[in-house]
């Protein structure tokens, strides 16, 4: 498929779903796969490089012999692709085990930097992982202070952040885009008051980078986190650290490491496997961008090029989530946590909602009868789920699309919903 002046691309998500063997797998494909929040399918491009990496090079890169070199070679052109995704230089990207564990690390290292009676600012509004990290610093003798949700709709709102910052705001921890309210937060602002405090700005995007590009730049955070696996890729935790604030930070890797600034917060050896695999991610951004664009179609630059591709998924996905928000917002009882948006640059496709006359278990039960993937809970966003007055473990069902699922998923979760409810 390829470009015109006079129509507009419009994403062929049966190309898409070719690329994803789950979609031709018999038990698989039977599936809506509407928990996508969760973990994401793999495209071809990187189970490939799995395949080929742990059948011949499943060696320790870094030697002068052949497999050992194919391995260095697949772990620094993965570097390479995957800072594309942040719009950030190589050496400012980490691969950890997941982004609760780099949080972990983060935490600890900076503390390094602070004093006893600094102030650190969490929202109530994050999953525990960009939470909890902070928080256990109270430990340590630094205050912290919460920003937190209106209790009727999930939402943050930028002047209540205003008073909580002071000439001892360290940082600021925020959530791009929740998993349970899905809304998309302003970045750029909490960043432009923060800095002006000389802190910093930690930005969990796990539940906004599978939907829309990343910009580090022009966000102007300091640290941005997703996680591979629910974005195409493998089990890894993806970290970018502005270069000033990485080389200001405490080493966490072993001390003769230390001039090394991409195994700065890496304590542990990662995995090698993995970490080769995830530029699989950008091979299939490639290749959506080939048979949309044409060879050598479109955009030059890799970071512009994944834009390009990441407007077609939200056409895509905002044409999807369109009729279930509009379906829900119109039941009696049930209420859509965040915004009610259907505007994609408003709220990322995740949608999660609970209802006065029906639990979210059973909503859930009918949903899996029916074959479509969802959960129900407060999905580690426990906080969140309880400053909305809700039994977190009964909690929000949620259902959450990306840019490989089709119409005929959303509209067998509103008819099967339209029966229970
Ligand atoms: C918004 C958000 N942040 C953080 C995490 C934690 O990610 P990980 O499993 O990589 O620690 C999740 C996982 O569900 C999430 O949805």
């Amino acid at each position: 498929m390829e470009s015109s002046d006079t129509s507009p691309v419009t994403l062929d998500v049966d190309f898409v779903r070719d690329q994803f063997p789950a979609f031709a797998h018999p038990e698989t494909s039977r599936w809506a796969h509407l928990e996508n929040a969760g973990g994401s399918y793999m495209p071809r491009q990187v189970i490939d490089r799995f395949t080929d990496l742990l059948s011949f090079h499943k060696t320790q890169p870094n030697w002068d012999y052949a497999p050992s070199r194919r391995a260095t070679e697949a772990i620094e052109q993965s570097r390479a692709a995957m800072a594309a995704t942040f719009n950030a230089d190589p050496d400012e990207i980490h691969f950890g085990p997941s982004t609760t564990q780099n949080t972990y690390v983060l935490a600890r290292s900076m503390r390094h930097g602070w004093a006893d009676g600094d102030e650190v600012v969490v929202t109530n509004q994050d999953h525990e992982a960009n939470i909890g990290a902070w928080r256990s610093l109270a430990e340590t003798g630094i205050v912290i202070r919460e920003w937190s949700v209106d209790p009727h709709t999930g939402l943050l709102d930028l002047d209540d952040l205003e008073p909580l910052i002071n000439d001892r705001t360290r940082l600021v921890a925020v959530t791009h885009a929740s998993n349970v309210a899905a809304t998309v937060n302003p970045v750029r602002e909490v960043a432009d008051l923060v800095h002006a405090v000389s802190g910093v700005v930690v930005v969990d995007g796990v539940s906004y980078a599978p939907h829309a590009p990343v910009d580090v730049r022009s966000l102007d955070c300091d640290v941005y986190l997703y996680s591979a696996y629910k974005t195409f890729g493998p089990h890894l935790g993806m970290m970018y650290t502005r270069r000033s604030l990485l080389e200001s930070l405490h080493h966490e890797g072993h001390w003769f490491n230390e001039p090394k600034l991409s195994t700065r917060l890496t304590p542990a050896g990662p995995d090698h496997v993995e970490i080769g695999a995830s530029g699989g991610v950008v091979d299939y951004y490639e290749a959506i961008h080939r048979h949309h664009f044409g060879e050598g179609g479109g955009a030059t630059d890799p970071v512009d090029r994944i834009g390009e591709v990441f407007a077609l998924f939200a056409a895509h996905e905002q044409r999807l989530m369109k009729p279930l928000i509009e379906f829900l917002t119109d039941r009696d009882g049930v209420t859509i946590v965040g915004s009610k948006s259907v505007d994609h640059s408003v709220r990322a496709p995740t949608v999660a909602f609970h209802s006065e006359k029906v639990s979210s278990a059973d909503m859930y039960r009918a949903l899996i009868a029916a074959e479509v993937s969802c959960g129900h809970g407060h999905f580690y966003a426990r906080r969140l789920v309880e400053a909305l007055g809700l039994d977190p473990e009964d909690g929000v069902v949620r259902l959450s699309l990306v840019h490989y699922n089709t119409p005929t998923d959303i509209d067998r979760a509103i008819s099967t919903l339209n029966q229970v409810l």
